[in-house]
């Protein structure tokens, strides 16, 4: 065995929700009987036109991917009315999330995040050797936003703010956020994390993009794998300045986002019809899960995401295990709470169905 860091080793592995095809194996199901609520994706597949976009590229495998990001940088520099060059692209949200931990951690640095929040906050912490400071969230599940900013000592390099948050699905106003990052001393990074933005229909709301736009040391991250059902391929960006791009990208590999996945993001983007359509039936998928909860009297967060957080205790790993046998696949969060995605319809009503027939069992 190769010597280890130890710091590494002792990082409990990141458990991912369970694919569809080795639930079904265990458990003697066909895969189109498994019911995936467990990772947050989309429960359709990709906006019309993105598989013809991407068939168009498949044989071009031989070349390297585009690191300008032209095209890609063009169509976003204008769906969201950002200057081309306050866009930073990667493999993923998550990956932009290590590169930026690397580059502003090491030993000595701290990084403060809200728990239960997105549990990479605290790997990739681990990874750049910083310290992990982790505060409780606040009533009804929200950030603590004053208890935040105490956290921050002389050594933290970076805040992570999840906004809504993962896996309560709760947010913080914009006008508290405003609030939060004028208090923040400069040299502090500040990460708001807008990963399921899309979902949020509370006028309360509002992306931190000004914010990242006017300061050297705020950096909002958006991801292509929710709303635009890009999981697999692997595309997210981070608006900042360009001064505070260039040094952040100093931890990330040259051709990390492959001219497919490039191509894909691309092509999702200009339709707000399906945009539209898709946000009203996560939408409407969120009312009928939340409401079915209410008439059980079983303990949530507000959600404002595409999942729904919920208490099934006292052991959220069993109450898991129960759904996953009978084909549903869900999110075991720690001390009985549950993360379950908004799916289809019929995914929903599923989920209810089980959770009807499990809550029957506990009576008897
Ligand atoms: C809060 C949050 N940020 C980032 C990500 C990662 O997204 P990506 O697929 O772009 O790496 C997730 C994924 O679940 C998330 O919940």
């Amino acid at each position: 065995m190769p010597r280890i860091r130890p710091d590494i080793a002792s990082i409990r592995p990141y458990v991912p929700g369970r694919h569809i095809d080795e639930v079904a194996r265990d458990i003697g199901m066909r895969p189109d009987e498994i019911v995936k609520l467990a990772s947050n994706e989309s429960p359709e597949g990709p906006f019309p036109g993105v598989a013809k976009a991407v068939a168009a590229v498949l044989t071009e495998s031989n070349r390297y991917p585009d690191t300008d990001f032209y095209e890609l940088r063009r169509v976003v520099s204008g769906a969201i009315e950002v200057p081309p060059d306050h866009l930073w692209f990667g493999n993923g949200s998550v990956s932009l999330l290590s590169h930026l931990a690397l580059t502003i951690g090491g030993p000595g640095t701290s990084a403060v995040y809200a728990w239960p929040s997105f549990v990479m906050y605290r790997v990739i912490s681990r990874w750049a050797m910083s310290e992990p400071i982790e505060v409780p969230l606040g009533d009804g599940f929200v950030h603590d936003l004053d208890a935040l900013r105490a956290a921050i000592r002389d050594d933290t390099s970076v805040v992570y703010l999840a906004n809504p948050n993962n896996p309560t699905g709760t947010l913080v106003a914009a006008d508290a956020i405003d609030e939060f990052i004028d208090s923040v001393p400069e040299e502090v990074l500040i990460v708001v994390d807008e990963a399921y933005h899309h979902f949020v229909d509370d006028e309360s709301y509002a992306t931190a993009i000004p914010q990242a736009l006017a300061r050297p040391n705020v950096v909002v991250l958006r991801t292509f794998s929710k709303i635009y059902a890009l999981a697999a391929y692997r595309v997210g960006f981070g608006i900042a300045q360009p001064g505070t791009i260039s040094e952040l990208m100093k931890s990330q590999a040259p051709f990390s986002v492959s001219q497919v996945a490039q191509v894909a993001a691309a092509a999702s983007l200009g339709n707000p019809e399906e945009l539209a359509r898709r946000v009203e039936a996560n939408a409407a998928g969120r009312r009928r899960l939340l409401d079915a909860l209410v008439e059980r009297d079983i303990r949530h967060a507000e959600s404002q995401t595409n999942f729904v957080y919920c208490k099934l205790g006292p052991d959220s790993a069993a109450a898991a295990a129960a759904f996953t046998k009978r084909g549903v696949i869900i999110r075991p969060m720690s001390g009985g709470w549950v993360r379950v995605t908004i799916g289809t319809q019929a995914e929903n009503q599923r989920f209810v169905a089980v959770l009807d027939e499990l809550l029957l069992n506990l009576q008897r």
